[in-house]
């Protein structure tokens, strides 16, 4: 973080004589630090070195990490929820990334569930229709190559779970569904100049598979998608700031038709949400906030839980959002693509 200047300090301290006596130091912290690029608690040990008065110290703070830097991101984006590669539906996500190469979008955010991760759910196995054998060995090469770069207890958990896959069928194997995600996701750091990746609860699958807490960067190698153009932090949103006013990215814990609504409502922001599958345009209850579900770019008839049984609830539609000059624009499986392209 940048070094504190003189006029950028004196205008700290009287800022801080201003606060209003019901506000709490941190919040004053955070409002005062976030526009200017700093956090809350960089903004609180300065005001501790000017000696203000920030109240008397009992307990120290606590010494854990605070989760409160998503990523964040700035100007247009193509936003792509649920590829769950490697069932992706290749013609929609396509299509918009044509659109978006043609509106000269240069940002992409993967609204988590980008990989589905079939070989570590913990469903019941599927009903399927042919048997084509076991782990490829480059695939198990690529996969011993990564292994070795974790951590001992890591690497335990990892190579007991590539014992076991090596017993599956291929179409159910990790090997696959990896060189699948592997080579979507090429395509997409080609494109784009900048790609934040929004975690997913697919995603939470890896983790649940290795019972241990790892560094998301761990699954970018393991997609082989480490590069610097790709982002992804420890979180199941993340933030789109525009001349509109700031989007929240949302891969959230509910998938209800009002889930976009309540989240705008709450964080008083825009909400792109994937997770739900739905299609849906709307604002919050107030009508300030767009509250966007921004369907999905998975191909459900390859999805066996999706496709062999049918269920009443209302019916998941592909979908994407194009967030250009602040305005949403909702993608779906009827965009009239070749008149939208003129419209730049
Ligand atoms: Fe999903
Ligand atoms: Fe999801």
């Amino acid at each position: 973080m940048s070094k504190w200047t003189d006029s950028e300090t004196v205008t700290l301290v009287a800022d801080f004589q201003k606060k209003p006596s019901w506000m709490p130091v941190h919040e004053f912290c955070q409002k005062w630090g976030s526009p200017r690029g700093r956090s809350a608690d960089s903004v609180e040990r300065q005001l501790r070195r000017l000696q203000c008065n920030i109240g008397k110290i009992y307990v120290q703070p606590s010494p854990y990490p605070k989760y409160d830097t998503p990523l964040t991101l700035e100007g247009d984006a193509l936003i792509l929820s649920d590829l769950e590669f490697p069932y992706h539906n290749a013609e929609f996500v396509n299509r918009c990334m044509e659109l978006a190469e043609a509106w000269g979008i240069r940002q992409c955010i993967l609204a988590g569930d980008v990989i589905h991760f079939d070989s570590l759910s913990g469903w019941e196995p599927n009903w399927t229709t042919s048997n084509t054998g076991g782990i490829t060995a480059e695939a198990e090469q690529k996969l011993t190559a990564f292994a070795q770069t974790l951590s001992a207890k890591q690497q335990g958990k990892f190579f007991e779970l590539l014992g076991n896959i090596g017993d599956r069928k291929e179409q159910d194997g990790l090997s696959t569904e990896l060189d699948v995600a592997r080579a979507g996701l090429k395509r997409i750091i080609a494109q784009f100049d900048h790609i934040d990746f929004v975690l997913g609860n697919h995603e939470g699958r890896l983790l649940r598979a290795l019972e241990v807490t790892i560094n998301p960067d761990e699954l970018l190698r393991l997609l082989d998608a480490k590069n610097p153009k790709m982002r992804i932090a420890p979180y199941y949103y993340s933030y789109l700031d525009t001349q509109c006013g700031r989007y929240q990215i949302e891969h959230p814990k509910g998938a209800s038709e009002g889930t976009a609504q309540q989240l705008a409502a709450k964080y008083h922001s825009h909400v792109i949400m994937g997770h739900s599958h739905l299609l849906d345009f709307s604002w919050d209850i107030s009508g300030e906030f767009y509250a966007i579900h921004a369907g999905h770019c998975v191909d459900e008839t390859r999805l066996p839980y999706a496709a062999q049984r049918h269920t009443t609830r209302r019916a998941h539609k592909p979908g994407a959002v194009i967030v250009m000059d602040g305005y949403p624009y909702l993608l779906h499986w009827r965009t009239d693509w070749e008149r939208m392209k003129r419209i730049v």
